[in-house]
């Protein structure tokens, strides 16, 4: 059995390539490595099974080559940092939404069997229902969030019409050993634990009631193989712990100081999945709870030496175009 995994070199991406080599699949890794490292990858460096394309999803020749003669093809290749993507909708356009249209123009070209699609919590926007189910408005709040929505009904459009079977998994905030260490201001783990192996305050956003729903890394990479194993196909499913925390909990487990830093519009204050779906249809629950993969990631704090310490005041330069255009009047008023 041959499988590709787009995005093999970032965080969730070089979790499930281990795994799969670790069940004994022949695995094509792509990346370009904007984001990913391939340091991520140096346990299936070391299997015969694993062989690692350099290069971008867009580009539509070298998907095709490189999905000759796979089977299933799980893609996760995307601009995943939230905040940027308001000062660069086009890069994140072009990876996520053309790159998803190449994945799946070459998935059909190669007859791929089983295309998995990371989508993303985000599509539900500011939701008032909780546990959110996948039947919850869709209302993207920012280009990140357009692009991951769109790549998702790209995907289950080929399905459909070009009969690719296909299915969409929306994962929750996921963390784990790896979540991002370098580049831009994003996710939550990145930052808090940087900041915490540099002795340094934690940034939290608001006053830090805001809830999230942690979805640990191996649950996320188990509900990908289990949903690829499955017959289940022209589906959306959330893919989340099924709790929600706020970033105060999350804090105090972490353990150090914090400072404030003004709530962004456009984040939701709660993020909770209604499982129910993944459970009926995939016989999938997370098995990781909060505190155990909290103690986890904290045995791994040192390979965030290395990164970005983030300070209130390079978030504030960070996140200017985000309040200017997210925060505008107008924008709130037509909501
Ligand atoms: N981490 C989360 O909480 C979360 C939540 C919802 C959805 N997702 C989705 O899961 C997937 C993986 O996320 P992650 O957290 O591992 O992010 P990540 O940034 O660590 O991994 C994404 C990888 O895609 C690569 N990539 C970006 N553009 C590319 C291109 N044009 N061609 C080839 N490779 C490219 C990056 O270099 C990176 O290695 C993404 O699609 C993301 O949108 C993640």
């Amino acid at each position: 059995m041959k499988t590709v995994v787009t995005g093999a070199a970032g965080f969730i991406g070089s979790h499930l390539v281990d795994a799969l080599l670790a069940q004994g699949e022949e695995v094509i890794g792509i990346d370009n490595l904007a984001v990913g490292r391939v340091e991520n990858l140096s346990l299936a460096q070391q299997s015969p099974l694993f062989r690692f394309v350099e290069g971008d999803i867009c580009d539509a020749e070298l998907l095709k080559k490189t999905f000759e003669g796979a089977t299933s093809v799980f893609h996760l290749g995307a601009l995943a940092d939230i905040v940027p993507s308001i000062e660069r909708p086009e890069a994140y356009f072009r990876a996520n939404v053309d790159g998803t249209f190449s994945v799946m123009e070459a998935a059909k070209h190669a007859e791929i069997q089983r295309v998995v699609y990371s989508a993303s919590s985000s599509c539900y926007g500011l939701a008032t229902q909780f546990p959110t189910p996948e039947t919850a408005a869709i209302q993207p709040q920012y280009p990140y969030a357009l692009t991951k929505r769109l790549g998702e009904e790209i995907v289950l459009h080929w399905g459909q019409v070009y009969g690719i079977s296909s299915i969409a998994l929306r994962f929750f905030n996921v963390y784990g050993p790896r979540a991002r260490t370098s580049g831009t201001y994003g996710a939550v783990f990145g930052v808090f634990l940087a900041q915490k192996r540099a002795g340094k305050p934690f940034t939290v956003v608001g006053d830090g009631t805001q809830t999230r729903d942690f979805t640990y890394v191996s649950d996320i990479v188990n509900a990908l193989i289990v949903a690829r194993n499955s017959h289940v196909f022209g589906e959306s499913i959330n893919i989340g712990s099924g709790g929600s925390y706020s970033i105060n909990e999350l804090v105090k487990r972490l353990g150090g100081d914090i400072v404030y830093i003004p709530k962004r519009p456009g984040e939701p204050d709660c993020t909770f999945a209604d499982v129910t779906k993944a459970k009926q249809l995939l016989d999938w629950e997370a098995k990781v709870s909060f505190e155990e993969g909290i103690d986890r990631i904290l045995q791994t704090i040192d390979m965030y030496a290395d990164a970005p310490v983030w300070t209130p005041d390079q978030i504030e330069k960070a996140t200017k175009s985000w309040f200017t255009y997210l925060g505008q009047e107008a924008v709130k008023t037509t909501r």
